[in-house]
C-alpha cells in the first residue's frame, strides 16, 4: 500500500531522473523521445515511484486512447527490482487509464515484464517484433505524399486497423510526413508515416500488397531501416524474411479487460512498443 500510494506523475525536475531509470532498465539512449508524448499530451502521463533522497526508484507511462489505453515504458531501477514495485507501478498505471475511460488496457511486454503482468490478470496476445534491413522488391504501387488534407482518412484507416481511437496521437504529429496510397472512392488504403517516438515508421494498410509497398517505401535505404510488425501479420512477414531483415528485439501485446477488434494482418509498422 505504502509502495502505491507514493506512485504519482513526474514533476519536470523529476523528468531527468525518470529517464535514467529507464535507461538502466535496459530502454536504450533514445528514449528520452518517447517520453516526449506522454509528458506534453493531457492524455498522457510519466508516473513514478519515489526513491530514497528525493530520487527517482521506478517509472510507468501512460497513454489513453478514448476506450482504450496504453502502459510503456515501465522500469524499475535494478536496485529497487523484487520489491513489488513493478506490480505496484502496473496498477498504478491501470488506475491512471481506467479513470479516463479506458476499458481495455494494453501492453507490450519483455519477458521480465510479463510474470508481473500476468498475476495481475494480463492475457497474451501475440508478438511484435522489430526488424531491420534494407528493401528489396515490392509490388508497383504509385505512393502520394501525405498532405493536412489527409488526416481524416488516415484517421478512419487507423480506426480500422487497431480497433481504437487513437486521435489524440495521430493529431500531435505536425506537419505529416510520409507516404499513402489512396484508393479514390474508398479512401486511403494505406499509409507510413515517420513518428517523432520511435525508431520505426507507422504502416497501416487495408491490402497486404499495400502494406508491403510501403514497407518497402519506408525501408528503400541506402541506411537501414527498422519495422515493428505483429507476427499475425503474414504477408508483412515474409516479406521481411524475402528482404533478410534482421529480428533485432520483440515483445509480446498483452491486454487486461475486453478483447480489441484489431487487425495485424493489416499493421505493417508500429509507432513503437509502448502503445502500438
Ligand atoms: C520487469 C520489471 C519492471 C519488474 O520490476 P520489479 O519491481 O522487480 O517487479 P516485482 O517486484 O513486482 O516482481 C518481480 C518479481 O519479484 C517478486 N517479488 C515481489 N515482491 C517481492 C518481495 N517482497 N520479496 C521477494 N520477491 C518479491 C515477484 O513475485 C516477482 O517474481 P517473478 O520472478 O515470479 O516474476 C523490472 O525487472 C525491469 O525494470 N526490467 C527491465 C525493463 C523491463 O523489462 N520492463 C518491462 C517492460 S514491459
Amino acid at each position: 500500500m505504502r509502495l502505491a500510494s507514493a506512485i504519482r506523475p513526474a514533476t519536470d525536475r523529476e523528468v531527468p531522473l525518470a529517464v535514467d531509470v529507464l535507461r538502466r532498465a535496459g530502454f536504450g539512449t533514445q528514449v528520452a523521445r518517447l517520453l516526449e508524448y506522454p509528458r506534453r499530451s493531457p492524455h498522457g502521463a510519466i508516473l513514478v515511484a519515489e526513491g530514497e533522497g528525493g530520487g527517482v526508484s521506478g517509472v510507468a507511462c501512460v497513454a489513453a486512447f478514448a476506450s482504450t489505453g496504453w502502459i510503456g515504458a515501465l522500469g524499475v531501477a535494478p536496485e529497487a527490482r523484487r520489491r513489488g514495485l513493478g506490480a505496484a507501478l502496473t496498477e498504478a498505471a491501470v488506475r491512471w487509464l481506467r479513470a479516463r475511460g479506458s476499458q481495455t488496457v494494453l501492453l507490450y511486454a519483455t519477458e521480465a515484464g510479463r510474470p508481473v503482468y500476468e498475476r495481475l490478470g494480463f492475457v497474451t496476445e501475440e508478438r511484435a517484433v522489430a526488424w531491420r534491413g534494407v528493401s528489396g522488391a515490392a509490388p508497383p504501387t504509385d505512393l502520394l505524399r501525405l498532405t493536412e488534407s489527409d488526416r481524416a482518412g488516415m484517421g478512419a484507416l487507423d480506426r480500422l486497423v487497431t480497433g481504437e481511437r487513437r486521435d489524440a496521437v495521430l493529431d500531435t504529429i505536425v506537419p505529416l510526413s510520409g507516404v499513402a496510397v489512396d484508393g479514390g472512392a474508398d479512401g486511403l488504403l494505406g499509409w507510413a508515416i515517420a513518428s517523432p517516438w520511435g525508431a520505426g515508421t507507422a504502416i497501416a494498410a487495408a491490402r497486404p500488397e499495400v502494406g508491403v509497398a510501403l514497407m518497402a517505401a519506408a525501408t528503400a535505404g541506402p541506411a537501414a531501416g527498422t519495422l515493428i510488425v505483429p507476427d499475425g501479420n503474414g504477408a508483412a512477414i515474409d516479406a521481411l524474411h524475402a528482404w533478410r531483415f534482421v529480428r533485432l528485439n520483440d515483445a509480446l501485446r498483452m491486454r487486461l479487460g475486453p478483447a480489441v477488434a484489431w487487425r495485424p494482418e493489416m499493421q505493417f509498422g508500429l509507432f513503437n512498443l509502448f502503445w502500438g
